[in-house]
C-alpha cells in the first residue's frame, strides 16, 4: 500500500508533498515527476523552475510560519 499523501509547510521555506500524488498545472496536465514520490514547492514566489523549490527563499530571506489551525 502506497503512503498517503502528506503536505509539510516549512517555516521560511517551501511546501513538501510526498506519498502517492500527480501535479498538474493550470491545464490539468500532469508533471513528469520521474518517479520522485516527494517533490519540494516554491511558496515564495522567487524559484526560476516553478512550481518548484530551487532553494531561492533562503537568498530572498522569505519569512514565513504558518502554523495550523
Ligand atoms: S520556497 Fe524555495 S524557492 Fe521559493
Amino acid at each position: 500500500m502506497a503512503d498517503p499523501t502528506e503536505a509539510l509547510i516549512f517555516d521560511h521555506g517551501p511546501i513538501k508533498v510526498s506519498g502517492e500524488f500527480v501535479l498538474k498545472d493550470g491545464q490539468g496536465r500532469a508533471f513528469d515527476l520521474s518517479g520522485r514520490d516527494a517533490v519540494a514547492l516554491c511558496r515564495c514566489g522567487h524559484s526560476g523552475n516553478k512550481p518548484f523549490c530551487d532553494g531561492s527563499h533562503k537568498v530572498q530571506g522569505f519569512q514565513s510560519v504558518t502554523e495550523a489551525r
